[in-house]
């Protein structure tokens, strides 16, 4: 069986140090200085914590409304049956497991259109469903958990603290505390309630960026005397990597979109011990230098390997060898970071980025509440859009609207068969292949001229637009019909007519000199003919 994949904290080196940022973050572990408020590990320290001392966490932040990836690439990370395996498998080890929210995590923006909101709720419903069955124990909210105001939220039923709150959760024979705010006074609030109620090691939550966040982690009476701050975004598009930054205080973020979990093991019994009545501050165990770093080099070796697989035109039989050979590192890798830390101390705890790898089992429950959803929510768009459904506004006065593919056929017949033989020519098919031609947020990138003044608006108004069509790159072409000319159309569409649809989320390979000649061919930017 494979296990969850694990990419290490030390990846923080990859992270954009924030410009405001008030304390650093610090690159390799080996060369980080124990922070000053890290307890020395006690004198004739035994040589770890015994297995019913220890607790692992799971975290999870900034989930964005994400079920599952689109599968717009190979090899995409995330969705939540993934998530709900690596907890099950964990779960089945023994010992404590907690599974906990730090917020922004039920849509993807804070405002819907109307359009949205039954796909949108019903997302957020089967999100909260899958979450209740993971066993979540608490969780944060965020401003991308009110986009349906207060009493939808609080009807999903989902154990939610707020801003100030505190609470203990029980860890076998201790107590772990979560508490939620995004001020120090908050925090502070929360801890105290949550150390009240019997907890020794407390996580704030706290549904900021990584950069607002940053301040709270400069000390730890900043922090509210919380132990290890989780930052769960809110939409912010920097977060395409997990992120650590070791303050006095840790703060992590993990990876958005449900793509990577925090998991924290944290050996909870020699801290009241330690510390008397008062049980004295966590810290980040020391000595884990050479497992970081060859994990990190096993990163390095899969983001490699990963862009080749990615890469159009790779022959089949190469392609199975590479991802083949992908699927080895991912288990290696797993391997070397879900094995028991050696040695962790009495009051002390391990980070670590839990991927949810492409390669990952579904929780078959989980999995089966997703599939439900994807086979409601088509049906709910139609209905919606048959009731209510408004088309697109016309274009601005002198604009060009969309008028469909077909309509350049008659001038461009030699144009037509390269655009045929392309991939962009299917791209509905390719959603109605997995059953996903309703679905809003596929339309975007998989029908031409979604949502653009004198477009489509409409889910149930897609015919003759379906596909990325020739004006996906040329633009809109109603003026460039009835005025033929180099002027109204786009003649030579560079890179950027391409990554609003190849971003760095679907087409994290994409490479514009490698992409463009497999979309030209003669009569088709002849220029380039014979490039592919
Ligand atoms: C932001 C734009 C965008 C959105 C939104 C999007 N896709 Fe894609 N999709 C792409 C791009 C770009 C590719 C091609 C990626 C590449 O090959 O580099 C792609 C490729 C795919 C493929 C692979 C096709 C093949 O030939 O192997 C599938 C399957 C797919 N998308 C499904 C979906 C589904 C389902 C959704 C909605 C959940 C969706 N996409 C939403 C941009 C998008
Ligand atoms: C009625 C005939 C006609 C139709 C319909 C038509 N075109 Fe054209 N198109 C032309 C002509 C003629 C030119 C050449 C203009 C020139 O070179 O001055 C042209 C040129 C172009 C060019 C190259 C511009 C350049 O800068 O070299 C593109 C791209 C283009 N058309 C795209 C489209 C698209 C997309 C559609 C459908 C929306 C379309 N055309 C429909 C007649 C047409
Ligand atoms: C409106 C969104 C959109 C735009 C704009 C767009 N693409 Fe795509 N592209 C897609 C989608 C979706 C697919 C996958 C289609 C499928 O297989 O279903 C794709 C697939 C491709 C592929 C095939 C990749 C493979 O795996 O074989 C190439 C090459 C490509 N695009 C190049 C480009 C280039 C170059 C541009 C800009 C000049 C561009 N695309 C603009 C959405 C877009
Ligand atoms: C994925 C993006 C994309 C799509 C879709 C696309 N084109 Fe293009 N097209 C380009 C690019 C890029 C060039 C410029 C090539 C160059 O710079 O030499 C181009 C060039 C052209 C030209 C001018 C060069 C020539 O060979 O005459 C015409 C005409 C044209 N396209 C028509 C079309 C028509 C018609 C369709 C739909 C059937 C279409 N294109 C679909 C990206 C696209």
């Amino acid at each position: 069986v494979l296990l969850a994949g694990v990419l290490l904290a030390a990846c923080a080196r990859r992270a954009e140090p924030p410009p405001t940022a008030p304390q650093p973050p610090v690159a390799a572990a080996s060369a980080s200085p124990a922070s000053p408020a890290s307890p020395a590990p006690p004198p004739g320290a035994p040589e770890g914590a015994a297995a019913g001392e220890r607790a692992v966490l799971f975290l999870a932040a900034d989930v964005r409304g994400y079920l599952a990836p689109c599968g717009c690439s190979e090899n995409m990370r995330g969705g939540i049956a993934r998530a709900a395996h690596v907890l099950a498998e964990a779960r089945g080890r023994g010992g404590a497991v907690l599974f906990v929210d730090g917020g922004n995590s039920l849509f993807g923006a804070p405002t819907l259109a109307p359009a949205q909101v039954p796909q949108e709720e019903a997302r957020a419903r089967a999100l909260a469903g899958a979450l209740r069955q993971m066993g979540l124990a608490a969780r944060a909210t965020g401003p991308l958990d009110a986009a349906r105001g207060e009493a939808f939220l609080a009807g999903l039923g989902l154990p939610a603290l707020a801003p100030g709150e505190g609470r203990a959760l029980d860890a076998g024979a201790h107590r772990v505390g979560v508490a939620a705010g995004r001020t120090s006074a908050q925090l502070a609030a929360g801890a105290a309630a949550a150390r009240q109620a019997g907890a020794h090691f407390v996580v704030g939550l706290v549904p900021l960026t990584l950069e607002q966040a940053q301040p709270l982690a400069a000390t730890r009476e900043a922090a509210g005397g919380v132990d290890l701050l989780l930052a769960s975004g809110g939409g912010e598009p920097g977060a395409e990597e997990n992120r650590l930054v070791r303050g006095a205080v840790p703060l992590a973020a993990p990876q958005s979109k449900g793509r990577s979990l925090l998991r924290v093991d944290v050996a909870l019994g020699g801290a009241g011990a330690r510390g008397g009545a008062a049980p004295g501050p966590f810290g980040l165990q020391r000595g884990q230098a050479d497992l970081e770093r060859e994990l990190e080099a096993v990163d390095a070796r899969l983001a490699l390997l990963a862009r080749e697989v990615d890469q159009p035109g790779v022959s089949p039989a190469l392609k199975a060898l590479k991802q083949g050979k992908l699927e080895e590192l991912v288990a290696r890798r797993a391997r070397l970071a879900s094995a028991e830390v050696p040695g962790l101390q009495p009051g002390r705890f391990t980070l670590r980025f839990v991927a949810l790898e492409a390669s990952l089992p579904a929780d078959p429950a989980v999995a089966r509440q997703v599939a439900a959803y994807d086979a409601e929510v088509g049906r709910l768009n139609l209905s919606w859009a048959a009731a209510q459904g408004e088309d697109c506004p016309a274009p601005e006065r002198g604009a060009a609207a969309h008028v469909g593919s077909a309509a350049c056929r008659s001038c461009h017949p030699d144009a037509f068969p390269v655009w045929e033989a392309s991939k962009h020519a299917h791209a509905w098919e390719t959603l109605e292949a997995v059953g996903k031609q309703h679905h809003l947020n596929c339309a975007g990138c998989h029908v031409t001229g979604w949502a653009q003044p004198g477009g489509v608006c409409r889910i149930d108004r897609t015919a003759g637009r379906e596909d990325v069509g020739c004006e996906s790159c040329h633009g809109p072409g109603s003026r460039h019909v009835t005025a033929p000319s180099a002027e109204t159309i786009v003649g030579r569409p560079g890179e950027q007519a391409c990554v609003g649809c190849h971003n760095p989320e679907n087409s994290p390979h994409f490479d514009f000199a490698t992409y463009v000649p497999r979309i030209l061919g003669p009569g088709h930017g002849g220029a380039r003919s014979g490039a592919r």
